[in-house]
């Protein structure tokens, strides 16, 4: 039996999911985690998208209005070849405006898909993507400003795969939802007649949208069935602000391979993996001893930083379990160990001539926070995202190093347009999960981090920067920059 997870939520809650599942699969578990379907355009060099409308019955209880691309929620996996250039059709056929961004493809600013460029009810926008970067999974949403937060809570976010087709050599698992799991890691809030909702409470508006309930690509208690060997899962945190600290309930070591950006050097064995909200992790983890295991995952660590203010409540409750999966042992097994080096590279990049730049995210807090308009709650820099402005300006080929900071809370940092390299975290060498390429970092007191800029944007279509807790992004905490070629 498969028992629906809470986790925690709300202020002052004390509901908080304390055991964690001891099971044996007797036989197959009674719901099998779905994948997304696959779009692969690695030879069309084509894809379409439409917005839609849906429903979904998430627990069994009642329908919820829900969006979603082909499909009532969330979209289809989109597989691009790394070096192509693909036909992009986008249209809308939801009753409101919406934009589609491809977070973590370096492609210009004419084709980014932010705030700029909204797709009109009945329009269709077809932007030709330049793709030439690493193999990497990357994703796609809505990022319509003021809205980004609700229209990805409804379901207006999917993943992008970018291959080379050397997976195989390099000895990746392949095979699409068998033994290479895509899993869009989102938390949900539903009311008594089991409908999502999205009613942001005080705390939310602070440190944005927290749920009650995981889904796993839209899916409430499914299972991951996996085969009797290495199994490769393409996190991404798909969530409007919870950031998960992931680990494996029997404590075996999740084997990173790839971070935001591109593949790693070499594999890196870890006992536990953050992961703030856009960021994308691919980790390989061994099932060849047939056990069955949870992908668990800490209380949001943001609510321990802010526990003191907001009424004690910290980190420090249970952790909640994120996916079961359970080893089928008749399934073909494909790979059976984890390679040891991956090919990925990160060449050094000169930071003599690096232009430098300094980000602070802020916030203000508490009742003076809340006295403010929602659009300017949030600032870069003390100001507050503003359509009209353009907040700086560079150069293709520039290198730049952005010393990024935070207080009161953590706040995941992404940067369009371009992949980095983390140089320091709070002055020590970055954490061993930020050592590859990345396009999103979650600032926990100061990083530094080091870019060079590959591709133009206008400053009528400018890249944005941007803390991804939708809610603060929607709040203001977003500036915009243009790339002159
Ligand atoms: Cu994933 Cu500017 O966004
Ligand atoms: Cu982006
Ligand atoms: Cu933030």
């Amino acid at each position: 039996m498969i028992t629906r997870r809470t986790l925690l939520s709300g202020m002052g809650s004390a509901a908080m999911l304390a055991q964690l599942p001891t099971r044996a699969w007797a036989t197959s578990p009674a719901k099998p985690l779905q994948m997304p379907p696959l779009v692969d355009a690695t030879n069309s060099g084509r894809f379409a998208l439409t917005a839609q409308a849906g429903q979904m019955d998430f627990l069994g209880r009642g329908a919820s209005k829900t969006w979603g691309f082909d499909q009532p929620f969330l979209g289809p996996t989109l597989r691009l070849h790394h070096q192509s250039e693909t036909a992009a059709e986008v249209s809308n056929a939801l009753d409101e405006a919406i934009s589609v961004h491809w977070h973590g493809l370096v492609v210009p600013g004419d084709v980014d898909g932010g705030p700029h460029q909204l797709v009109q009810p009945g329009q269709t926008w077809s932007p030709v993507l330049p793709v030439d970067q690493p193999p990497a999974t990357v994703w796609y949403h809505s990022h319509t400003h003021g809205m980004t937060a609700r229209q990805v809570q409804m379901g207006l976010a999917g993943v992008l795969h970018l291959t080379d087709g050397q997976d195989d050599a390099r000895g990746l698992p392949t095979d699409y939802g068998v033994d290479d799991l895509t899993l869009v890691l989102q938390d949900r809030r539903f009311d008594q007649e089991g409908r999502m909702s999205y009613d942001l409470s005080m705390p939310d508006q602070m440190m944005g949208f927290l749920g009650d309930t995981m889904l796993v690509n839209g899916q409430v208690g499914a299972t991951a069935v996996v085969p009797k060997g290495v199994v490769r899962l393409r996190l991404l945190n798909g969530s409007n602000a919870r950031i998960y600290t992931l680990t494996l309930s029997d404590s075996r070591p999740m084997h990173l391979v790839g971070t935001d950006a591109g593949l790693l050097d070499r594999p890196i064995a870890l006992d536990e993996l953050t992961l703030a909200p856009g960021e994308r992790y691919e980790v390989l983890v061994d099932f060849g001893a047939g056990q069955d295991v949870s992908l668990l995952s800490g209380q949001n660590i943001n609510e321990g930083m802010m526990g003191g203010m907001m009424g004690g409540r910290g980190p420090s409750g249970p952790p909640f379990e994120v996916l079961p999966f359970a080893v089928d042992s008749a399934a073909p097994v494909r790979m059976t160990r984890v390679p040891d080096s991956l090919g990925g590279s990160r060449p050094k990049m000169d930071a003599s001539n690096a232009a430098e730049r300094h980000i602070t995210l802020d916030m203000a807090m508490g009742p003076g926070m809340m006295m403010r308009r929602a659009e300017n709650r949030f600032s870069i820099n003390g100001e507050a995202f503003d359509m009209t402005k353009i907040n700086f300006s560079t150069q293709v080929g520039q290198v730049e190093k952005w010393t990024v900071s935070a207080n009161m809370m953590m706040h995941p940092f992404h940067v369009h347009g371009v992949m980095f390299q983390v140089l320091s975290e709070n002055g020590q060498a970055p954490a061993p999960q930020n050592t590859g390429w990345k396009d999103t970092i979650l600032i926990n007191g100061q990083a530094e981090i080091l870019m060079r800029f590959t591709r133009p944007a206008a400053e009528a279509l400018p890249y944005m920067f941007h803390c991804h807790i939708l809610e603060h992004e929607d709040g203001g905490m977003m500036g915009q920059f243009s790339v002159v070629a």
